[in-house]
């Protein structure tokens, strides 16, 4: 392991108040996003759709990695420059999911294991070889009447430090990622707990299996009511809970916490994350940057819908999400952005 290298290349992954593009969803995941939008679902079309989004004027302006998933990264441009490449030239690190899956978890009904440890040393090798140089793994952890259960956080915890360890073996920084899912009815205070007890696990789990903490990112979920609770705290309310969980269950060595946007409006998103960063950003030992997906992407996709036509209004808004996120890491950003959309393409 080059911990020098990797200690430099998680530094670079949330430099100058950039932050993450996850474009990683699974071929299924994917798919359903379209056929909410009447997209064609073949690989044509996810191909077309990656191309739009790597191929945004100005990205690397905003985004510092983008996180692919195992299709996208062997895919190329319809002029034949790989993806990869694209990113690369655009100043992006290209990044891996390679967690293969969240499954059911035996004996604990509605919980979940993400699988995926099998064979990963030699895929991780592959991957490296290609450029990436950061990975993902996501351990998903609902919360409800009696769950999560300890076996489902152990386990979750145990694979993720397992994952990262392989990582940092291979040269690619890991993402660390326990997202607490925001489905279900449950209060901001029960998804602070929750938060806390998978952190601390968590944290635990990487000790033991010797992950260098300088070198790894954690992608966590902000502390936010469930979906349909009917208390829901203001953007302050939530940015302060999430910061007090943080500082109690995630040590200053890791250098920067990248959110997850988990179903958020893109507003909201952006606004909880620069209210972090407005409120607290001198005194935190980590920086609190985003690796967002649909809260990124969502108004894009809406706009280009499978249709050539579209693809330059779609980079536009792209590009506008991007924009406003790294205003939050600034503590810069303000609703008035939405109005003053700076058009890529002018
Ligand atoms: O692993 C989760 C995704 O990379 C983040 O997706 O921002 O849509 O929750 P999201």
């Amino acid at each position: 392991m080059n911990e020098q290298q990797l200690i430099e290349t998680a530094r670079r992954m949330v430099a100058n108040d950039k932050g993450l593009l996850a474009m990683d969803e699974s071929n299924p995941t994917c798919n359903k996003r379209f056929a909410k939008l009447a997209i064609p679902q073949n690989v044509e079309t996810r191909r077309a759709y990656r191309e739009l989004i790597v191929t945004t004027p100005h990205l690397g302006e905003c985004i510092s990695g983008a996180i692919l998933y195992d299709e996208t990264i062997r895919q190329h441009k319809k002029d034949g420059t790989p993806f990869i490449k694209v990113l690369s030239d655009a100043g992006i690190i290209p990044g891996i999911k390679v967690d293969s899956g969240a499954k059911d978890l035996a004996a604990h009904p509605g919980e979940k294991i993400t699988e995926g440890l099998d064979g990963l040393r030699d895929r991780l090798k592959e991957y490296f070889q290609m450029g990436a140089r950061f990975a993902k793994w996501r351990a998903v952890i609902a919360v409800g009447s009696g769950i999560p259960s300890l076996g489902c956080i152990e386990a979750n915890a145990q694979a993720l430090a397992r994952y990262a360890g392989l990582c940092q073996e291979a040269g690619l920084v890991p993402v660390v990622e326990p997202e607490v899912l925001m489905e279900g009815d449950h209060s901001l205070e029960r998804c602070r707990e929750t938060t806390t007890g998978v952190l601390l696990t968590v944290f635990s789990h990487l000790y033991t299996q010797r992950v260098m903490l300088e070198g790894m990112i954690l992608k966590a979920n902000m502390v936010l009511p469930g979906l349909v609770c009917p208390k829901q705290e203001s953007v302050n309310e939530v940015a302060d809970a999430t910061v007090k969980c943080l500082l109690r269950s995630v040590p200053a060595a890791v250098p920067a916490i990248a959110f997850l946007s988990g179903g958020q409006s893109c507003e909201l998103a952006s606004a909880r994350l620069n209210a972090m960063n407005a409120g607290s950003k001198p005194s935190l030992p980590w920086g609190l940057a985003f690796s967002f997906a649909r809260a990124i992407q969502q108004p894009a996709l809406e706009i280009w819908k499978g249709d050539e036509a579209n693809v330059r209004a779609a980079q536009d808004a792209l590009y506008h999400r991007a924009q406003c996120n790294r205003a939050a890491r600034r503590g810069e950003y303000s609703p008035a952005m939405e109005e003053t959309r700076v058009l890529t393409h002018a």
